[in-house]
């Protein structure tokens, strides 16, 4: 453990940063709060946020003329059925690990704890969380092999979210089995690039973003750990999505052995809904990268081709395979990654080191800077996108009300159910809009997919109005 610098030390540091004003406060505070002042400035990177803030005011987006469109495998595709076998065998052989991103604020939604502690399902009403266990639970006993998962955490939640795995006896799979880890926070900023001060001890922090998870990984000493067990490929996915299925034998067979790919980094996409829908879109530019919706020229977001289809219409949802190899590629770098930084303009309460007054501001004061993992896209060899279909692997919730909420994320899930269940020939009852006329849950430890159901049928039926839990 290094030992914390010394008041000296910081001050020099300080001046040498233009940051004198973090330690305004040093006479007023006590021994305890002292050391936490000196400990959490240790952490800036101070000497790199210079050149970390002028390259994200640089980041350029690609000109709408630059923009093509990409073209995705189909889940459909001819020989499908060897590219599943592949990754059939890859699982089996332990090269595989699933991988969370959790550190998230999940300030849409409004629910106080992780956002994985949130219950998502439409009959049981089980957590995010239980719902991946479940799936990795039931992939290790399919395959009959243990798949280690990573759950990145931030400093705001990680606690919370230990104790909840911990209260739910990790859902029934070995503690080892499981590795929670940290991701970076970076300070936030003012417009002219004085780090805040969230209190008179504590400068302004934020998670450096679900790009930060690759650095985060490799100082955990979780790359190590998967070299040293054999993994070679990891399953990414997000924490709002319980349709993911987080173990994919075609999506990984693709990766490692589609023509053009070279199995560094591999995506899925849904057919964006409308124009307007808020994902970020895989494009060529010219390599593979998202173009978020927020970044997108109108003419690119709202493009139609002749016969009416979304020219730029392969939405990312946010799952990707990941080689365990490129990432320490990306990661073999002074700053921790080659991602590049973006920032966002934010309201960030603030101490004003003139006043020592608290002020909520009422308007954006503050630059927040994090790298999003998709932009590692653009750095990886023959990246492929698999295009998946919306109800059976997206159902994201991410707003309290409306779009992309709890209440749309269970009526997917149903509708899913739904169609597993009819494939595997159980009848079940709807109405006269062909809505179903029930509410039916199938937990993962009963079936992966339809497969699992026609092997193993629960029932016959299912009964009208009645709320099922399979
Ligand atoms: C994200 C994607 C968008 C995609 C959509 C699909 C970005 C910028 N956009 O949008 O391209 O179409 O999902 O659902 O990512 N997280 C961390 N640490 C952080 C920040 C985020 O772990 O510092 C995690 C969150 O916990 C969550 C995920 O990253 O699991 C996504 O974050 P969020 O900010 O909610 O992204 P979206 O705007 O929903």
């Amino acid at each position: 453990m290094p030992t914390t610098p010394t008041l000296a030390e910081t001050k020099q540091r300080l001046e040498r940063t233009g940051q004198q004003h973090l330690i305004a406060f040093w006479e007023t505070l006590d021994d305890a709060r002292r050391e936490q002042l000196l400990g959490a400035i240790a952490r800036l990177p101070l000497e790199h946020l210079g050149s970390m803030m002028s390259q994200a005011a640089s980041l350029s987006k690609p000109a709408a003329a630059d923009i093509r469109p990409v073209r995705p495998y189909l889940r459909t595709m001819a020989d499908a059925d060897k590219y599943r076998a592949i990754g059939d065998d890859l699982v089996r052989r332990g090269k595989v690990a699933a991988f969370i991103v959790a550190g998230g604020q999940g300030t849409r939604l409004g629910w106080k704890g992780p956002k994985g502690t949130f219950p998502a399902t439409p009959v049981a009403g089980k957590p995010l969380f239980r719902v991946f266990a479940e799936q990795i639970l039931a992939a290790e006993r399919a395959y009959g092999v243990r798949i280690p998962w990573f759950v990145m955490t931030s400093e705001a939640n990680h606690h919370e979210t230990e104790r909840f795995f911990e209260d739910n006896r990790w859902f029934g799979r070995p503690r080892g089995d499981t590795m929670l880890f940290v991701q970076g926070m970076l300070p936030s900023v003012s417009t002219a690039g004085a780090v805040l001060l969230d209190q008179a001890w504590e400068p302004a922090i934020n998670p450096d973003g679900h790009g930060g998870s690759l650095k985060a990984l490799r100082q955990a000493g979780a790359l190590d750990h998967m070299s040293a067990s054999g993994i070679e490929h990891l399953c990414y996915f997000q924490v709002d999505n319980p349709n993911v299925h987080v173990i994919d034998p075609l999506f990984l067979g693709l990766h490692v052995a589609a023509p053009d790919s070279s199995a560094e980094m591999s995506s899925k996409s849904v057919l964006k809904r409308d124009v307007t829908e808020k994902v970020g879109v895989f494009v060529k530019a010219p390599r593979l990268m998202v173009l978020e919706y927020s970044d997108a020229p109108r003419e690119v977001s709202e493009a139609r081709d002749p016969d009416g289809s979304i020219t730029y219409g392969e939405g990312s949802i946010a799952i990707h395979v990941i080689g365990v190899d490129f990432i320490r590629k990306l990661t073999d770098h002074p700053l921790g990654s080659v991602l590049p930084w973006h920032r966002a303009i934010k309201k960030v309460p603030f101490v004003d080191p003139a006043t020592g007054t608290r002020a909520e501001p009422a308007e954006p004061n503050a630059i927040k800077l994090e790298s999003f993992v998709f932009d590692a896209l653009a750095e990886a060899e023959g990246p492929i996108v698999l295009r998946t279909d919306r109800v059976e692997e997206f159902a994201p919730i991410k707003n309290a009300t409306g779009e992309d909420s709890p209440a749309t994320s269970r009526a997917l899930q149903v509708e899913r159910a739904v169609r597993w269940l009819r494939e595997a020939g159980v009848r079940v009852p709807c109405h006269a809009n062909g809505q179903p006329d029930c509410t039916v849950e199938i937990s993962p430890l009963t079936a992966r997919g339809p497969e699992d159901l026609r092997r193993n049928p629960p029932q016959k039926s299912i009964a009208a109005g009645s709320e099922t839990l399979l």
